[in-house]
């Protein structure tokens, strides 16, 4: 008898401390959660002290100088570090004899065969990639390919066996040396946010003919001679030229049909001038006051 009257009201004071549990929960919960979304707000407009980390500075100019090429209509490509022997140096109209290998010191990885397309080495140019890409997508072509290359070279402040190039390669119906004039002529003055001038001197390369070396005037005084350009006016900046007919024939490309400039140039150097650093050295030394000044 009791419990059919008691039953009822025990049951309802039940429910109702389950209620307020629940509400009480609830509050407490979304608490929780507004004090999390307080505390962990981030103002990504504020100019924060630097605690970790910066853009190494060659990172730094070769992303610039990929959105420089990218704007002038060039796309960026990347080919792999360990290259056949063939596309190294055969297919760039450098077969084995030919004095112009000694000018490149080389890692071979495998270099038991006698066939170059079964040899393989360290690529010792980004020039291997004018063959990959007119190979795998044809011409016209206007690529700018940034990469990492090795030599076996005795280390000082200007040389290391690792460094990096950036090569360019336009080929089209009615290319000529102008095109190629205008297009370093515009990538350095905007790198440099300065006009820059450039001039041609002779240069031999197996893979262009005729075959160029490029300077451009010096930054630092402008063309008047200083300490940096050894009194020259110029910098020495990199190998240039037409693409030779045997290398377009060697990507099956008709040479009666298309003509093409190439260049490559070393993008460490650039790097350093751009920051004013007067050794190499430094860029790889993980040295963090160095490095935490980009
Ligand atoms: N591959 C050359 C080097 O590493 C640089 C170079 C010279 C690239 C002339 C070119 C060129 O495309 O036309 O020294």
């Amino acid at each position: 008898m009791k419990k059919k009257t008691i039953g009822p009201e025990v049951q309802k004071v039940r429910e109702s401390l389950f209620a307020s549990f629940e509400e009480k929960k609830k509050e407490l919960e979304d608490s929780a959660l507004d004090e999390k979304l307080n505390s962990g707000w981030i103002d990504v407009t504020k100019n924060y002290p630097r605690t970790h980390g910066s853009i190494h500075p060659l990172s730094r100019v070769q992303k610039r100088v990929e959105e420089i090429f990218t704007s002038m209509g060039f796309e960026i490509y990347e080919g792999p570090e360990v290259e056949t022997e063939w596309r190294n140096f055969d297919a760039l109209n450098i077969p084995s004899t030919h004095p112009a290998r000694d000018m490149q010191d080389t890692f071979f990885i495998n270099s038991k065969n006698d066939d170059p397309h079964k040899n393989t080495v360290l690529r010792t140019h980004t020039s291997n990639n004018q063959i990959r890409r007119m190979m795998e997508g044809g011409v016209p072509v206007r690529v700018a390919v940034p990469g990492r290359c090795y030599r076996n070279e005795a280390i000082d402040a200007s040389h290391d066996a690792i460094f990096y190039q950036v090569e360019g390669l336009m080929v089209d119906k009615g290319i000529s040396l102008a095109h190629l004039k205008g297009t370093i002529q515009t990538m350095l003055s905007e790198l440099f946010e300065r006009e820059v001038t450039i001039r041609f001197r002779p240069g031999y390369f197996p893979f262009v003919e005729p075959g160029l070396e490029v300077d451009f005037s010096c930054l630092i005084c402008n063309g008047k001679g200083c300490k940096t350009c050894k009194n020259s006016g110029w910098i020495e900046f990199m190998g240039a030229g037409m693409v030779h007919p045997n290398v377009l024939r060697n990507c099956g490309v008709d040479p009666e049909e298309y003509s093409g400039f190439a260049f490559g140039f070393g993008l460490t150097r650039l790097a350093m001038m751009k920051y004013g650093i007067d050794d190499i050295r430094l860029l790889f030394s993980q040295k963090k006051e160095f490095l935490a000044q980009f």
